[in-house]
């Protein structure tokens, strides 16, 4: 990354801590990484998969990178994943990853550890242990364990199997029927990825619908699926169909591309489009909460790409009405939460988060991390175990803040930084690799 005007770099060879100038317009149009949802899953259906898979648009960014280093490490050729490359993957079949002869390192990723505990699970008599970094390993994966038990998995990890480093004796998993305890689209198809070879049919019930790009991309594999139930909150699968390789083409993802669409909203004088966003419904929580703030934007030249709703959204600054999230809407936008809690700083009133206890078992405790970085540049928060309560309308001002590693609160605070009064020190700012490798350089465009 090279010296431009608006950013300094101040660590030479990674962008760690760098200055962030105040003031300016964001201009212009942006397409930002491929979906990294959509990314894992292309990679992990393509290795289990009989014949060829090729991937236009994966993201290449750390964590799709951790999930194939830890397939490679399983057997699986995947080509070098670089930007603007497409990706192939040969697969071995449902049962032909190799038993690794080290440990699996997930890096920061929590779908890559939490899909291949239940990928894993399933391959008999082979012997795995996975771990990730400081992060990643105080996250909790008994949350996946445990219905993966109730197939007949074995699995083990530090503090009563909860935690990282977790050692899989891979099984021949029987079927179930399983509710699971939170909507989280990561257990979701950890169950999913067991079940295709266990004996009998599988039944995943989730209290919420969460993001649907298993369900989707299975299908389109050949997987024996169905979805049914109020809302799509009840799947079934049958063990039995054959995956086959297939040509998967990754839309933008909709939350990276939410720093544009607050950015463009907040920032005065702005005007953006973000192109080819994926628009699944599972994942559009942040537009519905656009129409609640009135912010100005439209939906561009909709169309469906490889089975996943695809558009552009052009975004201009208006003034902004206060919102309300609770936890009916929490599974759709629940990546959004820092950004969105950016965007309540400019809404004229009180905005309220509820029912985001989530948050605070993410890369990091996002709701504390958020109030805690925005409230050195002046911003007025409340925190409560479930949310936040945010009076927004004052004005922020630059300070010294810190991603404190978390790639999402990374983006969130340079956008906020951008209408404080007075520059800011954002460190670990390098974090906004995990899922946008290319963040600083589009701010840096949209600015010129
Ligand atoms: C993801 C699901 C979400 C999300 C994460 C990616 C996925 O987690 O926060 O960034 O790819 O399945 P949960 O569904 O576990 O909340």
């Amino acid at each position: 990354m090279g010296y431009h005007p608006l950013l300094t770099t101040i660590s030479s060879n990674k962008l760690e801590k760098i200055t962030l100038r105040s003031g300016g317009v964001l201009k212009g149009n942006v397409r930002v990484p491929g979906d990294k949802s959509i990314s894992h899953r292309s990679l992990l259906f393509g290795a289990i998969s009989e014949g060829v898979s090729t991937v236009e648009g994966l993201l290449p960014a750390e964590d799709p990178i951790s999930t194939a280093s830890c397939l490679r490490a399983m057997g699986v050729e995947i080509s070098h994943i670089a930007p603007q490359q497409s990706v192939t993957i040969k697969g071995v079949g449902l049962q032909g990853l190799k038993e690794p002869e080290d440990v699996l390192d997930c890096g920061n990723s929590g779908t890559t550890m939490r899909l291949l505990m239940g990928l894993l699970s399933s391959l008999e008599g082979k012997h795995f242990v996975l771990t990730g970094d400081n992060s990643l390993r105080q996250r909790p994966m008994k949350r996946v364990a445990d219905p993966l038990k109730m197939m007949g998995a074995e699995l083990k990890g530090r503090c009563n199997g909860n935690y990282a480093p977790i050692s899989i004796s891979g099984k021949k998993l029987h079927g179930a029927v399983i509710g699971t305890p939170v909507a989280s689209a990561q257990v979701k198809s950890a169950i999913l990825l067991a079940s295709l070879s266990a004996q009998g049919s599988t039944t995943v019930i989730e209290p919420a619908h969460s993001r649907d790009h298993s369900e989707r991309m299975l299908r389109a594999f050949g997987a024996n699926l169905i979805v049914g139930g109020e809302m799509g909150r009840h799947i079934n699968i049958k063990p039995g169909g054959c995956l086959k390789g297939q040509k998967i083409v990754v839309p933008g993802d909709i939350s990276s591309a939410a720093f544009w669409l607050i950015a463009g909203a907040i920032v005065p004088g702005s005007e953006i489009t973000i192109e080819s966003i994926g628009l699944n419904p599972t994942r559009t929580g942040i537009i519905d909460v656009m129409h609640q703030m009135g912010a100005n934007f439209e939906i561009l030249n909709q169309t469906d790409i490889a089975g996943e709703p695809v558009g552009d959204i052009r975004v201009s600054h208006s003034s902004l009405k206060p919102f309300k999230i609770d936890n009916d809407i929490i599974p759709r936008l629940v990546d959004e939460i820092p950004i969105l809690t950016v965007a309540a700083c400019f809404c004229e009133g009180e905005s309220q988060i509820t029912g985001a206890n989530e948050l605070r078992v993410k890369e990091t405790d996002r709701l504390a991390v958020i109030s805690r970085q925005l409230s050195c540049m002046g911003a007025d928060i409340d925190e409560q175990e479930d949310g936040l309560t945010i009076r927004g309308g004052k004005t922020l001002h630059g300070a010294e803040i810190d991603s404190e590693t978390d790639h999402r609160i990374a983006m969130s605070l340079a956008i906020a930084s951008l209408i404080a009064e007075g520059d800011s020190a954002l460190a670990r700012s390098d974090a906004a690799a995990v899922s946008y490798p290319n963040f600083w350089e589009d701010l840096a465009k949209l600015q010129n």
